[in-house]
């Protein structure tokens, strides 16, 4: 069964959401040449977030995550405003037999361009080995259930609750044959 968690567990103070979405209008409001530019404007807000309890964690190429101080969480913010909308589409449409392997949200603004997940153990904390078994194991369990996913990799995968889970799949994922 997935753990519910509330607000003050993700955010125990109400002024962090305020100061994660002041901060993010100032920098998504500012003029950017392409999204390399509108990457560092982001990572250069590192200081800032980790006022508020967030660490720079790591970022693909649609996405810079944070960790939270107490390194259950992960807040992501979208550079391109696609990619979190696809996550919190798609994770409402997986069917439960597949959230064990789904990592879903548990937050997001009303404009996507941020959304908190819950942290997985990666390949910055497990061997590669480990990495590569766990993505044998979701492609199989999706596949099983008749469902795939393109982005099966070793950065968009981990270890939650000693379950192998993808934290990265939006558009990715669907079912066989549609
Ligand atoms: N739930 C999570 N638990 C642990 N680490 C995470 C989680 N979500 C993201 N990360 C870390 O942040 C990185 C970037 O996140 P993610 O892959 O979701 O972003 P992206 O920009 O969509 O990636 P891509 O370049 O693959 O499109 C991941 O490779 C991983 O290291
Ligand atoms: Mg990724």
């Amino acid at each position: 069964m997935s753990v519910v968690y509330t607000t003050s567990e993700i955010f125990p103070s109400t002024e962090q959401v305020l100061a994660i979405n002041q901060l993010l209008a100032q920098i998504l409001k500012k003029e950017c040449k392409n999204w390399c530019a509108r990457q560092t404007e982001v990572k250069e807000a590192n200081s800032d977030l980790e006022k508020i309890g967030f660490k720079y964690l790591d970022s693909g190429l649609h996405r810079v995550c944070y960790v939270s101080s107490d390194n259950r969480f992960v807040l992501k913010i979208d550079l391109v405003s696609t990619q979190n909308k696809y996550e919190i589409e798609a994770s409402q449409r997986i069917p439960k037999i597949l959230q064990s392997v789904v990592l879903l949200p548990i937050a997001f603004s009303s404009d996507f361009l941020w959304l908190v997940m819950p942290k997985a153990k990666t390949d910055k904390d497990l061997p590669i080995e480990k990495i590569h078994k766990l993505e044998d194991e979701i492609c199989k369990f999706l596949s099983e259930n008749g469902y795939f996913c393109e982005d099966v990799h070793h950065g968009n995968v981990g270890l939650f609750e000693d379950r192998a889970v993808i934290f990265d799949y939006g558009f990715n994922i669907g079912k066989r044959g549609e």
